[in-house]
Order: C-alpha cells, then sequence, then structure tokens
C-alpha cells in the first residue's frame, strides 16, 4: 500500500493568501503537480491536519477541490488551525475521510484528533486512546500504523516542544504495550524528523507551504522548500519511505 503523505498546506479563502510569504494555495498545488510529475503512484492520501490557516469554509472548498485531482481517497486529520466542524462538513464524504480508519493489504492505518479547541499544543483524549486501542484489538492484522497532528516525542526545538502532545508519553506506552504500530506519522512542525522509538518509527513530513528552522529556540522559519513523503507499506509489516523537497 502506497500513501501519499502531506501535511500543514494552511490555506485560505483567498487563494492568494499567504503564510510568512509563501502562497498556500500555490505551493500545495505545486506539490500535487511534483507528485503527478513523477512516477511514482499513490492507493491514498493522507493529511495530518492544518488544512487551512483562516478559520474560513472556503478555504476547505479548496482543500477539496486541489486535492479530489488526485482522484485517491484522502484521510485526513485535524490540525491546531482547523475548525472540527467546518472540516468534518467538508472531509466527512468521499473522497475525503475524516479521522477514519483503514484495513487494508495487512495493514490498519489509524487518524487520531490530537487538537484540543483554542489551543497549539495538542493532547489525546480517553476517548481517542480508547479508540485507537480497540481499533487495534479489532482488526485481525499485525502491522499498524497512526496519524495524527502533534508530535509524540520532542524534536529538539524549544517552541515547538512547547505546543507538542502533553501526553506523547502516555501514547508511545499505549503503542508499544500493542506490539503492532510499527510507525507515527504527524504534521505540525514544518521539518523532517525521523526517529526510532522501541522499534516504532516516529516520522514527521514537512508542511506543503512554509517550513520552520530546526533545532531553534524561539520560533523561525527558514527556506527549505515544500515538500511531502511517499510511504510504502508492504504486507508482510517492512516499510520504506522517502522525503521528497520541491527543489527537485
Ligand atoms: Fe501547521
Amino acid at each position: 500500500m502506497r500513501i501519499l503523505h502531506l501535511t500543514d498546506p494552511h490555506l485560505f479563502a483567498d487563494a492568494k493568501g499567504d503564510l510568512r510569504g509563501t502562497v498556500t494555495y500555490s505551493s500545495l498545488s505545486a506539490v500535487l503537480d511534483h507528485y503527478r510529475e513523477g512516477n511514482w503512484r499513490a492507493d491514498l492520501a493522507v493529511v495530518t491536519g492544518d488544512l487551512i490557516q483562516d478559520d474560513s469554509a472556503g478555504a476547505y472548498e479548496h482543500f477539496c477541490q486541489l486535492l479530489e485531482t488526485l482522484q485517491l481517497p484522502v484521510y485526513c486529520v485535524p490540525g491546531n488551525h482547523d475548525i472540527r466542524q467546518l472540516m468534518r462538513a467538508a472531509t466527512g464524504k468521499p473522497p475525503f475521510h475524516y479521522c477514519e480508519s483503514l484495513l487494508s493489504d495487512n495493514w490498519l492505518i489509524v487518524g487520531l484528533d490530537s487538537c484540543v479547541t483554542g489551543q497549539a499544543g495538542g493532547h489525546l483524549n480517553v476517548a481517542e486512546l480508547a479508540r485507537l486501542e480497540a481499533e487495534i484489538d479489532a482488526a485481525a492484522v499485525p502491522n499498524v500504523m497512526v496519524c495524527l497532528h502533534h508530535p509524540p516525542v520532542q524534536i529538539g526545538s524549544k517552541w515547538l516542544d512547547g505546543v507538542g502532545l502533553d501526553n506523547g508519553q502516555e501514547f508511545l506506552e499505549k503503542i508499544a504495550v500493542s506490539g503492532k504500530v510499527r510507525l507515527a506519522i504527524f504534521g505540525h512542525v514544518h521539518q523532517p524528523y525521523d526517529t526510532d522509538h522501541g522499534g516504532v518509527s516516529i516520522i514527521a513530513t514537512p508542511s506543503t507551504c512554509r517550513q520552520f528552522a530546526q533545532g531553534s529556540d524561539d520560533f523561525a522559519v527558514d527556506d527549505n522548500p515544500p515538500a511531502y513523503r511517499r510511504i510504502n507499506l508492504h504486507a508482510n509489516g517492512s516499510y520504506e519511505h522517502e522525503l521528497v523537497w520541491l527543489n527537485n
């Protein structure tokens, strides 16, 4: 199963809207064009939050119009900049899926809502953690990939670590007990990150728009281009992934 991981497009109702100098509609369009022009084909797309920036239904309309051109199922989870009610209305029907799970090729893919209304930082509440556990138990497959917005580990950037997942340790313990989770992918940090935590790959993909400076104590952007990630999940539980920057 091949997955196109996109994250943090931060769209506006105004297609000319920019996030610190990057026109987010144009940069998401460029990412999708880059994917189409390559020779790697996905079976589905996963988008890990911050679909929009301006709290508008119009921005979600742009998101759906752009992503529909992929002609793929698109699995979405919310980020701190999303408005759940608007996002669910826009992405709750095919080809879009809102916080839904997928069972295919010996893999379960689970999308979690790690957002707390009014806060930049995240938290997986009791209900979401229970749902994760129940879905893993119910799925008669040996491999799981979890998708969420907030990083469950510290990534070495002081300001971003202050707005990460505040119960990341609880999440990591839960997935360790299951013994089935092979990887967890997330956004939020607008930079690449890839670590191994007890045999689980913890992977961030940079944004489809503006990136944050890596390792910075304080808020700072850098000049890295938009990016996306190709993920291949094999039926035997192995997997590989490749980060693609748009300057390639
Ligand atoms: Fe973001």
